[in-house]
């Protein structure tokens, strides 16, 4: 096997998120968010797991910012919590909250490691879901002034901002689809729109926000973004591919870099489409500085033929079916397909032509067994996500030598931890974390990307 080089300065990083790592969860002031009653609701959650305790990262940062430095990766991606600035979501500011962002910030500092911070990573305060959450357009305004305390209190060191995670994944899953927090269901797609118009205003804000807080600000969103196949050349499935691209990708990517919803998809979602006032295109799309893509896995789309809707089925709202094409699937049962990241590298710098891309997230969820060398070191030999990171690492190169202004990649995760409504069951690290003890193990993929980063090879 040849050796590929990526460019002197490339950076490379590792990413979490404040609930899937942080525990913690009554500690510092912090006030319940919309997953910690999500969490607690039976049947939510695999094995009724919460992030309660997490990886205990809320007393553990010091030394795992001693893992993140082992790695010799240079920038770490993780979230804010929300509740711990805001504990009811809007009023005084909770001073051990940035506090504790604070010191986590001076930590990496301390050791060479760029911060990269994304504002909202799904944990919105649950006092601010009972009046509404993203569906009340007031929100935009409390979102402001969270955005603004963050980055009065950590701008002078943070300089990479990221203002949402996935705002797809929240919105549809969160508000139609019932398996995220905080579990609506709906058999239209009125109440995931009027979220996202409320999430693309809040944005739009925030970058601007950002400017005038930080000197220097770096501004970006991150989005779930996926490469849409038809699953035959014919014209239906040709549109129902084209329907699905406007669902997921479209729909995030083109207000904020035209101002505009496409104009496809607000024919699709007609009388459901959110209540626009005057200046709400300009108000979102404000220019930034990068756009963070995370990427998993492709869509294969057909067209489902009949339009009935059903309640919290997001495929058959859309009039579309999922292909399973053969081929390998991880734990989670997402295709490995590594060309979809090339293609979609490629696709987002012909059509939006953003001043930079990171990947803030690619990575894979494999069972992993620990096991110990006669002198005692425990191993993960993960050899299947060694061999995904290293075959999406070479798609993301190919993009670069093809032009595409790809800045730096983010493998998903530093560590295990809570994936959300599948509980602690999938391990997507590259450490192992033992819950029953905290400890963690680092896996071969950590290895392998400690190699990589430190040689950019
Ligand atoms: C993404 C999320 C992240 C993690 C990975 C596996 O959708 O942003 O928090 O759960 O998936």
């Amino acid at each position: 096997m040849t050796n590929i080089q990526f460019p002197a300065g490339f950076t490379w990083g590792v990413a979490t998120a404040s609930y899937q790592i942080e525990g913690g969860a009554t500690e510092g002031g912090r006030g319940a968010s919309i997953w910690d009653v999500f969490s607690d609701t039976p049947g939510k959650v695999a094995n009724g797991d919460s992030g309660d305790v997490a990886c205990d990262h809320y007393h553990r940062w010091q030394s795992d910012i001693g893992l993140i430095k082992a790695l010799n990766v240079s920038a770490y991606r993780f979230s804010a919590a929300w509740s711990r600035i805001f504990p009811s979501g809007r009023g005084t500011v909770n001073q051990q909250g940035i506090d504790f962002y604070s010191r986590l910030v001076d930590g990496l500092l301390a050791e060479g490691i760029t911060p990269y911070i994304t504002i909202y990573h799904w944990d919105l305060p649950q006092a601010l879901q009972d009046q509404g959450g993203w569906l009340r357009r007031g929100i935009v305004d409390d979102f402001g002034a969270y955005t603004d305390a963050l980055s009065r209190a950590l701008g002078d060191r943070v300089k990479h901002w990221i203002t949402f995670n996935e705002p797809w994944v929240f919105t549809w899953l969160g508000y139609t689809a019932g398996v995220h927090a905080p579990g609506q269901v709906s058999d239209n797609p009125a109440t995931a729109l009027a979220a996202s118009h409320h999430m693309h205003l809040a944005h739009g804000d925030a970058v601007n926000i950002l400017r005038a807080n930080v000197t220097d600000a770096q501004v970006g969103i991150t989005c779930n973004l996926t490469h849409t196949y038809p699953a035959t050349a014919t014209p239906t499935d040709m549109e129902a591919a084209a329907r699905y691209d406007g669902f997921q990708n479209r729909w995030y990517l083109d207000p904020v870099f035209r101002g505009e919803y496409p104009a496809d998809m607000a024919q699709f979602y007609a009388e459901h489409m959110p209540d626009i006032q005057p200046g709400d295109m300009r108000r979102m799309g404000q220019p930034i500085d990068f756009l963070g893509v995370n990427y998993y896995f492709r869509h294969v789309v057909e067209d489902a033929g009949t339009h009935t809707p059903k309640p919290g089925d997001l495929d058959s709202i859309l009039r579309v079916r999922m292909e399973r094409p053969e081929g390998e699937y991880t734990a989670m049962g997402w295709e490995v397909y590594p060309d979809g990241l090339y293609e979609l590298l490629k696709r987002l710098h012909s059509d939006y032509s953003p001043r930079a891309i990171y990947i803030t997230e690619n990575g894979a969820a494999y069972p992993d067994t620990v096991t110990t060398d006669p002198d005692g070191t425990k191993r993960v030999h993960d050899d299947r996500r060694v061999a995904y990171l290293q075959a999406h690492f070479e798609a993301a190169k190919r993009a670069v030598d093809e032009g595409v202004p790809l800045a730096g990649y983010f493998v998903w995760s530093l560590m295990d931890n809570f994936e959300w409504a599948f509980g602690y069951e999938k391990r997507f690290g590259i450490y192992y974390v033992d819950y029953a003890t905290q400890e963690r193990i680092l896996k071969d993929s950590g290895r392998y990307l400690a190699a990589v980063a430190a040689t950019q090879a």
